[in-house]
C-alpha cells in the first residue's frame, strides 16, 4: 500500500510534499506529481503539506479518484524524479478550488 496523489494536484503542482518526502519517491508531470508505490514507505509526511488535499493513504482514495492509483504506479515509471520544492504552476490559484479537471490532466512529463 502506498500514498497516492489524487486529481485536486492537477493543474496547480504546489510540490509542498516534495520537500518532506524522506525517500524521494515523487515523480513530475508537466501539470501534476505521482507517487511511485514501488518506493514510497507510507511514511505520512506528505499528507498534511498538500494545499489542496490532494494526497490519500490508498485505503483512504475517495472512490471518485481510484483511477489515479494506476495512474501514479504507471506515469511514475515514465516521468522524472522530482527531489526539490518549487513554485506552484502559474494556474495553481485558478484550479485550486475546481472539483473536477480530469481533462486537464497533462500525460507529458516534465
Ligand atoms: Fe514520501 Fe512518505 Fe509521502 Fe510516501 S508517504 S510519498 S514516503 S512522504
Ligand atoms: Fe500536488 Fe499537493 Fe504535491 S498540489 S505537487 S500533491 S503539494
Amino acid at each position: 500500500m502506498a500514498y497516492i496523489v489524487a486529481e485536486p494536484c492537477v493543474a496547480c503542482k504546489y510540490t509542498d510534499c516534495v520537500a518532506v518526502c524522506p525517500v524521494d519517491c515523487f515523480y513530475e508531470g508537466e501539470n501534476m506529481l505521482v507517487i511511485s508505490p514501488d518506493e514510497c514507505i507510507d511514511c505520512g509526511a506528505c499528507e498534511p503539506e498538500c494545499p489542496v488535499t490532494a494526497i490519500y493513504e490508498e485505503d483512504e482514495l475517495p472512490e471518485k479518484w481510484t483511477e489515479y492509483v494506476e495512474l501514479n504506479e504507471r506515469l511514475a515509471g515514465e516521468w522524472p524524479n522530482i527531489t526539490e520544492q518549487k513554485e506552484a504552476l502559474p494556474t495553481a490559484d485558478e484550479f485550486k478550488e475546481v472539483e473536477s479537471k480530469r481533462d486537464k490532466l497533462s500525460m507529458n512529463g516534465a
